[in-house]
């Protein structure tokens, strides 16, 4: 969508600046009418991400059938708000893309909010956990333990037995170490471990933002070591070969390069097969479909991985293995919504700022951590979403660091005290990757919207909270 000059102008709403025009003085002080305004196209990431909301056209923002500006009211902001049905539309399409062969798991580590999670399993997919926390939340989701698979290069011995006593469907093996500790527990258990070993391939998971293999890396064992461990697992009586797994990176923008990183394993499970003479019954092709997090970001092509992913099924052994594909972001970001209050405008060296009450703290990848380019993430003004250019502003947290920051004199809607703004496609990698802890401000709630309901899945801890779990 493209905002025309004339429109965009009418389209600034009278509620923030007193006139149609935005000109006067805000709240801060500082006088509008001589800034810049500029007027851009509308991002097409968040323009994509509005309509998978179902806002597309709409001028203020809702989640489900409750707008934001509810939502905020009654559950108070910082606010995580998930929209159910975007959860269960997502799962159908990518379902239908990858075909009855493969079966569909959500990475628990995405989103460990139980409600989601359950969300999910309701909707027919799966769970592959990298913790004894991420165990618990799948467990109380209503996942059987021994359909879960357990990833993760540092598992101790305690996860590993306990997992084993829930009975746990399968280890990801990530070293020759862990793969000889299972052993050594489930022997001392009277048990037989299901394993599959996370392979290293030679070559990096090309289009990923992220990678995780294709190099010297703690995650999973490198090709050339496979056969020798997959000679022992064989051979071990405590241990029962599921197969292998590769996950080599997140954030993956080319559904071709992910295929062809599919099949490097496949050819490689069934090299194996023929000179060890065994057979591999499951395959996890791994996740990381990509997901725009930042203002300029691309999409996946999801029927293209898909169309190749199941051709490659096809081709490798079809029902005669079980087959995988793990995704944690690609089901969940356009699902979620961080909302956040502007507590203060004020003007300094004549750029305008808004402080919200939500940071970096609550939501971490907003403000870029972990990129090497900030960028500012899929804003928008929750009631003004018809007139996203406006004066800069710079939108920051309320830590006490610079790195709190979403934005840096980005066009955008004027904002006053007391307005919302949200960052959409924030149902994954949100409050699990944030640094909580950070000023001892209280996390955020987390609500749960399915069509006109709203019920809150995770409280709001109170300020004294803070003291939860100290001793002087
Ligand atoms: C082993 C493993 N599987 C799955 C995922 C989920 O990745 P994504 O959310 O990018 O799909 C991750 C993320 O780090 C991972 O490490």
């Amino acid at each position: 969508m493209r905002w025309q000059r004339t429109e965009a102008a009418h389209r600034v709403p009278r509620t923030h600046h007193g006139n149609a025009t935005g000109a006067g003085r805000d709240r801060g002080g500082g006088s509008l009418a001589s800034r810049r305004v500029t007027e851009l196209p509308r991002d097409p990431a968040v323009q994509a991400a509005l309509t998978t909301l179902g806002c597309a056209d709409a001028t203020a923002l809702r989640i489900g059938g409750l707008a934001a500006t509810e939502l905020a009211k009654r559950f108070g902001t910082p606010l995580y708000a998930f929209d159910a049905a975007v959860l269960r539309a997502r799962t159908a399409a990518v379902q239908q893309a990858i075909g009855p062969h493969v079966q569909l798991l959500w990475s628990v580590k995405a989103n460990p909010s139980l409600a989601v999670t359950a969300c999910l399993r309701a909707a027919g997919v799966g769970a592959e956990i990298a913790s004894l926390g991420e165990l618990h939340v799948a467990l109380a989701a209503g996942h059987q333990a021994a359909a879960l698979r357990f990833a993760g290069p540092g598992k101790t011995d305690h996860e590993i037995a306990t997992a084993l006593q829930h009975g746990i469907g399968c280890f990801h093996v990530e070293s020759a170490s862990e793969l000889a500790s299972i052993a050594r527990l489930a022997a001392a258990a009277g048990q037989r471990a299901r394993i599959a070993l996370r392979v290293n391939l030679p070559q990096e998971l090309g289009g990923a933002r992220m990678r995780m293999g294709g190099r010297s890396t703690r995650f999973g064992i490198d090709a050339g070591q496979v056969p020798e461990l997959l000679r022992i697992a064989h051979a071990q009586p405590a241990l029962q070969l599921d197969g292998l797994h590769v996950y080599a990176g997140t954030q993956v923008f080319d559904a071709n390069a992910f295929v062809q990183h599919a099949r490097a394993l496949c050819e490689l499970a069934v090299a194996w097969e023929r000179d060890l003479g065994l057979h591999l019954p499951a395959i996890d092709l791994g996740g990381g479909f990509g997901v725009a997090a930042y203002a300029g970001d691309g999409s996946f092509d999801l029927a293209a991985a898909g169309a190749g992913l199941q051709a490659l099924v096809a081709q490798y052994g079809g029902a005669s293995r079980q087959w995988f594909v793990e995704l944690g972001r690609f089901l969940a970001a356009p699902a979620g919504v961080f909302l956040a209050r502007v507590v203060r405008t004020k003007t300094s060296g004549g750029e305008r700022h808004a402080v919200l009450d939500g940071g970096l703290h609550q939501h971490a990848a907003a403000a870029g951590v972990g990129t090497v380019v900030r960028r500012p993430p899929l804003l928008v003004h929750a009631t003004a979403l018809d007139a996203q250019q406006g004066e800069p502003v710079t939108l920051g947290g309320p830590l006490c660091t610079p790195a709190d920051q979403f934005a840096e004199q980005i066009p955008f809607a004027p904002l006053a005290e007391g307005d919302l703004v949200a960052v959409l496609h924030s149902g994954a990698y949100g409050l699990t990757y944030s640094p909580t802890a950070f000023l001892s401000h209280p996390a955020p709630a987390e609500v749960m919207v399915d069509g006109d309901v709203a019920r809150i899945v995770r409280m709001r801890p109170a300020a004294e909270d803070a003291l939860r779990a100290q001793l002087p």
